[in-house]
């Protein structure tokens, strides 16, 4: 071969390593391809048993999603389909491959592969889940707007039913609608106490986009407002003044506390065994599960921004508690559940506030005390 000739062939061999370390980009396909045929309410698919499953995706439900948000395509999750091919019936592959949700969220799947679930699958138990028997597929939402009891009743309460276990816990309803389970079951992720307000009228939680419109503010001017000292942390006495400002706009409110985990992958290592059982741990002053507190101001995009507040707060007189609970009531538990704030109480008349102050016990009645 002459020089020349190797000259090219080098040439060649490089383009061709090249062309294989950065693969050219495929056109990517667009959602609104996938949805010429999936966005038909109508399309289905049948078995051959003669059931037939529906094969629509709801195109504004998917783009109010999470992911949708996020932009994430229909082909970063059904990966395998690269190409549509309009030449065939079914212009890609079918059956359409496994989607791998570890792709991007590759830590919450290393939490999973350690917990009961994954342990239990791996024995062969169908029922115990993955992914996307807990999270919907298509249409996930973000979690950190929604309150314990809807967690759990999307979660963990469509296989389980806690009441059944759980004989050492007195006053099991009241611990798993304040307490999320994770929080006892993945031991290892933080905790922390979220407030949110809870209105009295409409029995609703009240969003942040709903509060900051009545004070006027943004989500960038409400700590500028409210944070005086500029520490980045609401303290007691600028905790005060945001009630009162709430007060002026005759928001008639009560702050709603919960305990619940930190959102972060650990919170899928489930656990049996290992589970917080000692009442201490959070029945104590000392308990350092009290020390994180946030007020919740909810977007209507579903993220849930969280504001830190001082713990104090939840022992200052506007942040009063109603539990009579048993003599061996710990101070800062009381704070904890259902948290009057506002002189609302006082306004909003015999029925509600009757309401509000039966609360306890409408409770107990239900728990059969
Ligand atoms: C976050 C990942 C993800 C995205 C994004 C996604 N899918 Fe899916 N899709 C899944 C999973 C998981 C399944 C269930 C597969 C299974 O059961 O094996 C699925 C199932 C389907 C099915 C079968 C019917 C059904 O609902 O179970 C269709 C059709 C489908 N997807 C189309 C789409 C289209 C069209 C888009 C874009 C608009 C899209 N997918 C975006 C994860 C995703
Ligand atoms: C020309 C119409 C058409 C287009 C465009 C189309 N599909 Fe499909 N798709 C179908 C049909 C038809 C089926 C049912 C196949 C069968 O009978 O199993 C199907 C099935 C599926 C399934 C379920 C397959 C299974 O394993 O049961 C998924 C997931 C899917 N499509 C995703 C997509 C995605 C993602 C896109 C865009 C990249 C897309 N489809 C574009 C027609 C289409
Ligand atoms: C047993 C039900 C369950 C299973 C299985 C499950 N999740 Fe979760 N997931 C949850 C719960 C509960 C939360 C936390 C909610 C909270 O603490 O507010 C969560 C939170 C998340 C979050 C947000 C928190 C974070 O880590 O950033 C992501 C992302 C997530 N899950 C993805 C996955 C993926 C991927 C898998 C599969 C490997 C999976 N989940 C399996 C129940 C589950
Ligand atoms: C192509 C990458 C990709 C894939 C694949 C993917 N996700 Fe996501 N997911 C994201 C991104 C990006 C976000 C948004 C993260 C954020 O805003 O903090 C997200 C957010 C989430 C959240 C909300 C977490 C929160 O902050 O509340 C959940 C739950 C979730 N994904 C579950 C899943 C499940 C279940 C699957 C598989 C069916 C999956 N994801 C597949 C990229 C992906
Ligand atoms: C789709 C159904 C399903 C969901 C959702 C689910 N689990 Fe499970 N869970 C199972 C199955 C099945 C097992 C295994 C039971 C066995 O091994 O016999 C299991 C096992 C467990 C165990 C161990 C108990 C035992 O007997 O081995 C705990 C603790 C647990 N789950 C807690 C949770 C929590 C907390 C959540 C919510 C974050 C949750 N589970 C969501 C189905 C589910
Ligand atoms: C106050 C802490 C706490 C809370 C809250 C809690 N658990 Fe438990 N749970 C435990 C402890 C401790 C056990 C005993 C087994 C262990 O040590 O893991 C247990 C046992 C279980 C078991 C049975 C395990 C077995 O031995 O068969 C399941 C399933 C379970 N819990 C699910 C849940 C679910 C679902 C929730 C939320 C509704 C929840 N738990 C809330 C502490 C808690
Ligand atoms: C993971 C933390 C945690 C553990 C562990 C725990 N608790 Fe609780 N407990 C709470 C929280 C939070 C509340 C909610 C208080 C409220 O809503 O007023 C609560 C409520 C209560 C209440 C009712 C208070 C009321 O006013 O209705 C009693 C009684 C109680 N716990 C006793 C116990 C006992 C006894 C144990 C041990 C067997 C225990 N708890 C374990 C966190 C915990």
């Amino acid at each position: 071969m002459t020089g020349q000739k190797w000259k090219w062939l080098f040439v060649i061999m490089m383009s061709l390593s090249l062309a294989l370390t950065f693969p050219i980009p495929s056109f990517a396909i667009e959602n609104s391809e996938c949805l010429d045929c999936h966005g038909d309410p109508d399309m289905v698919k049948e078995l051959p048993n003669g059931k037939t499953i529906s094969l629509y995706v709801n195109p504004k439900k998917f783009k109010a999603s999470v992911h949708g948000q996020n932009d994430i395509a229909c082909t970063d999750c059904h990966s395998d389909i690269t190409e549509l091919n309009y030449d065939k019936e079914v212009p890609h592959p079918v059956p359409v491959a496994f989607v791998n949700c570890t792709d991007c969220h590759d830590e919450e799947g290393t939490a999973y592969e350690e917990s009961v679930h994954a342990a239990a699958r791996a024995k062969g138990v169908k029922k115990a889940p993955i992914c996307y028997n807990c999270h919907d597929y298509h249409y996930t939402k973000y979690l950190y707007g929604d309150t314990v009891v809807q967690l759990e009743n999307k979660f963990c309460l469509r296989c389980h039913h806690p009441e059944k276990y759980h004989k050492w816990l007195p006053q099991k309803k009241t611990h798993f609608e304040y307490v999320m389970c994770a929080v006892c079951h993945a031991p290892n992720v933080g905790k922390h106490i979220h407030l949110r307000l809870y209105d009295l009228m409409s029995e609703k939680f009240l969003s942040g986009q709903e509060i900051l419109n009545k004070l006027g503010l943004t989500y960038d001017t409400f700590m500028k407002r409210f944070d005086t000292n500029k520490d980045g942390v609401l303290d007691i006495s600028e905790f005060h003044r945001f009630v009162r400002a709430l007060r002026v706009e005759k928001v008639r409110a009560i702050f709603w506390g919960e305990m619940t985990d930190n959102l972060e992958p650990l919170v899928h290592k489930v656990t049996k065994g290992r589970a917080i059982k000692n009442c201490k741990t959070c029945h104590s002053i000392k308990s350092p599960f009290f020390d994180k507190v946030y007020l919740v101001l909810t977007k209507p995009t579903g993220q849930a921004p969280h504001y830190p507040v001082k713990r104090g707060v939840l022992q200052s007189f506007y942040v009063t508690h109603f539990y009579a609970l048993d003599a061996t009531r710990v101070r800062l538990l009381d704070i904890i559940g259902l948290l009057i704030v506002l002189g609302g109480v006082a306004f909003a008349g015999g029925h509600l506030t009757l309401r509000i102050l039966t609360i306890p016990l409408r409770r107990r009645r239900r728990e059969g005390r």
